[in-house]
């Protein structure tokens, strides 16, 4: 496929196989342009296919983990001995403390996935990939990937 580009992506997906995709084709653009720090903040629903996208990024940075779904706990750590990857579900999150209590500013030697980032707004670096997943029919979904907060390259 041509390359694509991230920085402004959107396209409809009509299976979890499909968004999976789109995640592990996002890990290799990211892979490819060293960043391996990157912030991705997901946005959607419960049930939208935000952790679907996360296990298709984790099957290219971090391939052989095994991303837990759904998730019961609020950090899960994915490491293949050459990428890392965070993996933070916010539901529960409901204050500053709450982040804090759970080091999140510590986590700064690898790539961070959050779900739910509606509930952490004043906690985004600046800049980070925007990723929404909407829900338009049973197994259809509209998913956008948009970088923000930083125009060069
Ligand atoms: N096109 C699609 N993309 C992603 N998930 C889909 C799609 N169609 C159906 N699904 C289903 O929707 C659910 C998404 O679950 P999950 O990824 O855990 O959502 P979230 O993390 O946003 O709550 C799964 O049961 C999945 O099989
Ligand atoms: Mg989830």
């Amino acid at each position: 496929m041509a390359e694509m580009d991230f920085k402004c992506f959107v396209s409809q997906t009509h299976s979890v196989g499909e968004t999976e995709k789109i995640g592990a084709d996002f890990g290799r653009y990211l892979l490819e342009k060293g960043e391996k720090t990157a912030f991705i903040a997901m946005y959607g629903d419960l049930g939208a296919g935000k952790t679907a996208f996360i296990r298709g990024l984790s099957s290219s940075v971090t391939p052989g983990a095994s991303v837990p779904s759904p998730t019961y706990t609020i950090v899960n750590e994915y490491d293949d001995g050459k990428n890392r990857l965070y993996h933070f579900d916010m539901y529960r999150i409901e204050t500053e403390d709450d982040l804090e209590s759970i080091g999140f500013y510590d986590y700064s030697d690898g790539m961070i996935a959050a779900e739910w980032c509606e509930k952490i707004p004043y906690a985004l670096p600046e800049t980070y990939y925007k990723v929404e997943i909407g829900k338009t029919g049973a197994n259809d979904r509209t998913v956008t990937v948009r970088k923000t907060g930083d125009d060069d390259k």
